[in-house]
Protein backbone atom coordinates (compact mmCIF):
# COMPACT_ATOMS: atom_id res chain seq x y z
CA UNK A 1 0.00 0.00 0.00
CA UNK A 2 0.88 3.80 -0.68
CA UNK A 3 1.22 5.87 2.19
CA UNK A 4 1.89 9.92 3.09
CA UNK A 5 3.36 9.87 5.79
CA UNK A 6 3.68 13.29 7.46
CA UNK A 7 5.86 14.06 10.21
CA UNK A 8 6.42 17.00 12.54
CA UNK A 9 10.07 17.96 11.85
CA UNK A 10 12.01 20.85 14.01
CA UNK A 11 15.88 20.76 14.77
CA UNK A 12 16.97 23.49 16.74
CA UNK A 13 20.09 24.23 14.90
CA UNK A 14 17.84 25.12 12.21
CA UNK A 15 14.62 26.24 12.58
CA UNK A 16 12.94 28.42 14.47
CA UNK A 17 9.71 25.88 14.95
CA UNK A 18 8.78 22.86 14.14
CA UNK A 19 6.95 22.31 10.86
CA UNK A 20 5.62 19.56 8.83
CA UNK A 21 7.30 17.06 5.89
CA UNK A 22 5.74 14.41 3.74
CA UNK A 23 7.22 11.59 2.80
CA UNK A 24 5.96 8.78 0.27
CA UNK A 25 6.15 5.45 1.52
CA UNK A 26 5.56 2.02 0.10
CA UNK A 27 4.20 -0.10 3.22
CA UNK A 28 2.47 -3.75 4.31
CA UNK A 29 -0.18 -3.46 6.04
CA UNK A 30 0.93 -5.64 8.94
CA UNK A 31 4.25 -3.41 9.49
CA UNK A 32 3.97 -0.99 12.71
CA UNK A 33 3.94 2.26 12.79
CA UNK A 34 8.12 2.24 14.25
CA UNK A 35 8.60 1.08 10.93
CA UNK A 36 7.92 3.36 8.80
CA UNK A 37 10.34 6.05 11.24
CA UNK A 38 12.52 3.45 10.05
CA UNK A 39 12.49 3.44 7.18
CA UNK A 40 12.37 6.96 6.08
CA UNK A 41 15.46 7.21 8.63
CA UNK A 42 17.37 4.61 6.55
CA UNK A 43 16.45 5.23 3.00
CA UNK A 44 15.15 8.79 2.94
CA UNK A 45 16.64 11.18 5.90
CA UNK A 46 18.94 9.98 8.35
CA UNK A 47 18.58 13.06 9.98
CA UNK A 48 14.75 11.83 11.22
CA UNK A 49 15.29 11.62 15.14
CA UNK A 50 13.01 9.65 17.45
CA UNK A 51 13.36 7.36 20.39
CA UNK A 52 13.20 3.92 20.41
CA UNK A 53 14.69 0.54 22.13
CA UNK A 54 12.62 -3.20 22.56
CA UNK A 55 10.57 -1.98 19.92
CA UNK A 56 7.99 -4.25 21.66
CA UNK A 57 5.77 -2.27 23.51
CA UNK A 58 8.37 -2.68 27.44
CA UNK A 59 10.23 0.04 27.52
CA UNK A 60 8.02 2.82 26.76
CA UNK A 61 10.69 4.86 24.64
CA UNK A 62 8.41 5.46 21.69
CA UNK A 63 5.68 7.29 22.82
CA UNK A 64 4.54 10.20 20.50
CA UNK A 65 1.35 11.55 18.78
CA UNK A 66 0.34 9.56 16.19
CA UNK A 67 -2.57 10.89 13.64
CA UNK A 68 -3.10 13.12 16.78
CA UNK A 69 -3.63 10.07 19.64
CA UNK A 70 -0.88 9.08 21.86
CA UNK A 71 0.56 5.91 21.47
CA UNK A 72 3.73 3.25 21.14
CA UNK A 73 4.47 3.55 17.67
CA UNK A 74 6.09 0.23 17.76
CA UNK A 75 2.54 -0.82 18.96
CA UNK A 76 0.14 -0.25 16.38
CA UNK A 77 -0.29 -1.58 12.88
CA UNK A 78 -0.51 0.41 9.57
CA UNK A 79 -3.63 -1.25 8.70
CA UNK A 80 -5.04 0.60 11.55
CA UNK A 81 -4.20 3.88 10.73
CA UNK A 82 -4.58 4.53 7.01
CA UNK A 83 -5.86 2.68 4.05
CA UNK A 84 -3.95 2.60 1.08
CA UNK A 85 -3.44 5.85 -0.61
CA UNK A 86 -4.13 7.59 3.03
CA UNK A 87 -1.91 9.67 5.55
CA UNK A 88 -0.54 8.98 9.12
CA UNK A 89 1.09 11.70 10.97
CA UNK A 90 3.34 11.81 13.65
CA UNK A 91 4.38 14.41 15.85
CA UNK A 92 6.15 14.47 19.64
CA UNK A 93 4.08 14.45 22.89
CA UNK A 94 2.02 17.77 23.38
CA UNK A 95 2.90 19.88 26.64
CA UNK A 96 6.96 19.12 26.57
CA UNK A 97 9.66 20.99 24.79
CA UNK A 98 10.63 19.48 22.26
CA UNK A 99 14.48 18.61 21.91
CA UNK A 100 14.66 17.20 18.28
CA UNK A 101 11.65 15.79 15.76
CA UNK A 102 9.80 13.72 17.69
CA UNK A 103 12.10 13.48 21.10
CA UNK A 104 11.00 15.49 23.89
CA UNK A 105 12.43 16.74 26.99
CA UNK A 106 11.48 14.05 29.59
CA UNK A 107 13.02 15.75 32.89
CA UNK A 108 10.08 17.79 34.15
CA UNK A 109 8.02 14.28 33.33
CA UNK A 110 10.65 12.09 35.54
CA UNK A 111 10.95 15.24 38.58
CA UNK A 112 7.08 14.86 39.07
CA UNK A 113 7.54 10.99 39.52
CA UNK A 114 10.75 11.20 41.39
CA UNK A 115 8.12 13.64 43.36
CA UNK A 116 5.94 10.39 44.67
CA UNK A 117 9.31 8.36 46.02
CA UNK A 118 8.55 5.49 43.59
CA UNK A 119 10.60 2.62 45.71
CA UNK A 120 9.52 0.81 48.50
CA UNK A 121 10.25 2.62 52.17
CA UNK A 122 10.01 0.09 55.28
CA UNK A 123 11.26 0.21 58.61
CA UNK A 124 10.54 -3.38 59.04
CA UNK A 125 13.98 -5.42 59.53
CA UNK A 126 15.03 -6.96 56.13
CA UNK A 127 13.85 -10.69 55.80
CA UNK A 128 15.91 -13.46 55.46
CA UNK A 129 14.48 -13.93 51.89
CA UNK A 130 12.09 -11.57 49.91
CA UNK A 131 9.26 -9.66 51.92
CA UNK A 132 5.96 -11.67 51.51
CA UNK A 133 2.97 -10.61 50.00
CA UNK A 134 -0.26 -12.22 49.66
CA UNK A 135 -2.01 -13.08 45.73
CA UNK A 136 -4.63 -10.99 47.27
CA UNK A 137 -2.45 -8.06 48.52
CA UNK A 138 -0.93 -7.88 45.60
CA UNK A 139 -4.15 -7.84 43.17
CA UNK A 140 -5.17 -4.04 44.89
CA UNK A 141 -1.61 -2.91 42.89
CA UNK A 142 -1.01 -5.68 40.22
CA UNK A 143 -2.34 -2.77 37.48
CA UNK A 144 -0.52 -0.25 38.39
CA UNK A 145 2.97 -1.84 38.44
CA UNK A 146 2.11 -2.55 34.68
CA UNK A 147 3.27 1.06 34.35
CA UNK A 148 5.73 1.30 31.60
CA UNK A 149 6.37 5.53 31.63
CA UNK A 150 5.97 5.76 28.62
CA UNK A 151 3.71 9.06 29.12
CA UNK A 152 1.20 8.90 27.32
CA UNK A 153 -1.47 9.20 29.99
CA UNK A 154 0.29 12.48 31.17
CA UNK A 155 0.68 14.02 28.44
CA UNK A 156 -2.55 13.31 26.69
CA UNK A 157 -4.22 15.29 29.78
CA UNK A 158 -5.86 18.68 29.57
CA UNK A 159 -4.90 19.23 33.20
CA UNK A 160 -0.95 18.88 31.84
CA UNK A 161 -1.36 20.66 28.86
CA UNK A 162 -3.05 23.91 31.05
CA UNK A 163 -0.37 23.77 34.37
CA UNK A 164 3.01 22.15 33.56
CA UNK A 165 2.88 21.67 37.45
CA UNK A 166 0.11 19.20 37.55
CA UNK A 167 1.59 16.17 38.70
CA UNK A 168 -0.50 14.13 35.85
CA UNK A 169 -1.76 10.98 35.68
CA UNK A 170 1.72 8.38 35.68
CA UNK A 171 3.42 10.11 38.79
CA UNK A 172 0.11 9.69 40.63
CA UNK A 173 -0.33 5.81 39.28
CA UNK A 174 2.57 5.45 40.80
CA UNK A 175 1.88 7.09 44.12
CA UNK A 176 -0.86 4.93 44.35
CA UNK A 177 0.97 1.73 43.33
CA UNK A 178 3.28 2.44 46.89
CA UNK A 179 0.21 3.93 48.98
CA UNK A 180 -1.41 0.37 48.63
CA UNK A 181 1.33 -1.92 48.68
CA UNK A 182 0.90 -4.20 51.88
CA UNK A 183 4.34 -4.14 52.35
CA UNK A 184 5.10 -0.29 52.83
CA UNK A 185 5.25 2.12 55.36
CA UNK A 186 5.20 5.94 54.22
CA UNK A 187 1.76 6.05 52.63
CA UNK A 188 1.04 9.27 54.36
CA UNK A 189 4.00 10.85 53.09
CA UNK A 190 3.10 10.15 49.04
CA UNK A 191 -0.55 11.15 50.50
CA UNK A 192 0.57 14.86 51.27
CA UNK A 193 2.51 15.23 47.79
CA UNK A 194 -0.57 14.16 45.70
CA UNK A 195 -3.10 16.04 47.80
CA UNK A 196 -1.98 19.03 46.73
CA UNK A 197 -2.97 21.91 44.51
CA UNK A 198 -1.08 20.61 41.73
CA UNK A 199 -2.08 16.55 42.23
CA UNK A 200 -5.24 14.78 42.82
CA UNK A 201 -7.64 17.93 42.88
CA UNK A 202 -6.54 18.58 39.67
CA UNK A 203 -7.80 15.06 38.06
CA UNK A 204 -10.79 15.64 36.48
CA UNK A 205 -11.72 12.11 35.16
CA UNK A 206 -11.75 12.74 31.83
CA UNK A 207 -10.31 9.61 30.86
CA UNK A 208 -7.85 10.67 28.17
CA UNK A 209 -5.15 8.95 30.49
CA UNK A 210 -7.21 5.32 29.86
CA UNK A 211 -7.89 6.03 26.62
CA UNK A 212 -3.94 6.83 25.85
CA UNK A 213 -2.58 3.83 28.11
CA UNK A 214 -0.55 1.22 25.57
CA UNK A 215 -0.49 -1.10 28.70
CA UNK A 216 -4.87 -1.04 29.17
CA UNK A 217 -4.03 0.45 32.68
CA UNK A 218 -7.60 1.92 34.01
CA UNK A 219 -5.49 4.87 35.29
CA UNK A 220 -8.97 6.75 36.27
CA UNK A 221 -9.86 4.13 38.38
CA UNK A 222 -6.73 4.07 40.70
CA UNK A 223 -6.62 7.71 40.84
CA UNK A 224 -10.23 7.26 42.18
CA UNK A 225 -9.18 5.01 44.84
CA UNK A 226 -6.35 7.25 45.94
CA UNK A 227 -8.45 10.67 46.02
CA UNK A 228 -10.80 8.21 48.58
CA UNK A 229 -7.74 7.55 50.94
CA UNK A 230 -7.06 10.93 50.84
CA UNK A 231 -9.65 12.43 52.16
CA UNK A 232 -10.53 9.40 54.56
CA UNK A 233 -6.92 9.79 55.94
CA UNK A 234 -5.63 12.03 58.47
CA UNK A 235 -2.33 13.67 58.46
FE1 LIG B 1 2.23 4.84 29.89
FE2 LIG B 1 -0.05 3.72 30.83
FE3 LIG B 1 2.04 4.10 32.49
FE4 LIG B 1 0.65 6.20 31.64
S1 LIG B 1 -0.14 4.52 32.95
S2 LIG B 1 2.88 6.07 31.70
S3 LIG B 1 0.11 5.56 29.53
S4 LIG B 1 1.96 2.75 30.68
FE1 LIG C 1 9.99 0.10 23.57
FE2 LIG C 1 8.10 0.90 21.81
S1 LIG C 1 10.27 0.84 21.54
S2 LIG C 1 7.87 0.40 23.91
Amino acid sequence: MQLTVKIQRFDPEKDSAPHWESYQVEADPMDRALDLLHYIKWHVDGSLTFRKSCAHGICGSDAMQINGENKLACSVLVQGLAKDGGTISFAPLPAAPVIKDLVIDQERFFDKYRAVMPWLITDDPAPEKERLQSPEQHAVIEEATKCILCGACTHACPSTWADPDYLGPAAMLKAYRYVFDSRDSEAEERLKVVDSKDGLWKCYTIFNCVQSCPKGIDVTRWLSALKRKAVTTRY
